[in-house]
């Protein structure tokens, strides 16, 4: 099962920079997989404020909206860019972002093809969207999906209204890993704050498995961590279990 730490937001992105930053000790140009959204600022704060050399590092960003005109500030290429490249110092040219190359009818094959070339991901950042979705994989997602193009739910559409001036100007559709993309990945960190969260996380690690709560594919990952904080942590039943397992922890037991 995954393992669950309950620890607030600046923990949690402290400790997710030390699972990162010991990866990258272990090999200089490992591939992480970078997710967007307010939740993983925490750990690309934490991280920057490392200031670590990571011009090695690989990325291949989740998901991306399709239909902005190049170069809107809302577009993952460009929030990646300015939240994670930037501040961490990465090389804009190892950097990939779904749908960054050729037409977007072959996009999400050449994507795929790309994480296979550079040996699949190491790490896969993650949040989760309040009706469940990790990346841009809506309920009903297959387990088994690749890079594709797909359409936002509304409720997608309103959460991430804030950024735009209005939701009409939030696009219908976007390119994003699968939700098999994700499974691949050799180490799963899913990040969760806050009370609007606790519902998606209660279905993501205590199931049942399925295709309605996309966020569950993470119990057919035999690598994963998630960092919730006590709102996101509010409706997992086995709670304590999880405090205990996490108090309990081996001392020789990396994350
Ligand atoms: C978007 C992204 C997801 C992200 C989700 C939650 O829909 N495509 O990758 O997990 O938002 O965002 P936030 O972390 O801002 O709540």
């Amino acid at each position: 099962m995954a393992e669950i730490v309950i620890l607030d937001r600046t923990a949690a992105g402290e400790l997710a920079a030390d699972v990162i930053l010991a990866l990258v000790a272990r090999k200089p140009d490992a591939v992480l997989g970078l997710a967007t959204g307010s939740t993983p600022l925490a750990v690309y704060q934490a991280l920057a404020a490392r200031g670590a050399d990571l011009t090695d590092v690989r990325g291949f960003a989740l998901d991306e909206y399709v239909g902005l005109p190049p170069g809107h500030p809302e577009s993952y290429r460009a929030v990646i860019t300015r939240e994670v490249i930037e501040p961490l110092g990465l090389n804009p040219s190892l950097v990939r972002v779904p749908g960054d190359r050729g037409p977007i009818e072959t996009a999400g094959d050449d994507y795929e093809r790309s994480i296979v070339a550079a040996g699949g991901v190491d790490l896969q950042i993650l949040g989760i969207g309040t009706d469940g979705h990790i990346g841009f994989n809506e309920p009903g997602s297959s387990f088994e999906s690749l890079t594709r193009v797909k359409t936002l739910t509304q409720q997608t559409r309103e959460d991430n209204a804030r950024f735009f001036a209005s939701v009409d100007e939030v696009p219908v559709n976007c390119i994003t890993q699968g939700l098999g993309t994700i499974r691949r990945a050799k180490h799963l960190l899913l990040l969760a704050f806050g009370e609007a969260k606790a519902e998606a996380i209660a279905a993501a690690v205590e199931g049942p498995v399925t295709a309605s709560a996309p966020g569950s594919a993470i119990q057919l990952h035999p690598h994963v961590t998630v960092l919730v904080d006590e709102a996101a942590a509010s409706r997992l039943s086995n709670i304590d279990y999880y405090r205990y397992a996490w108090a309990n922890k081996p001392a020789w037991e990396s994350l």
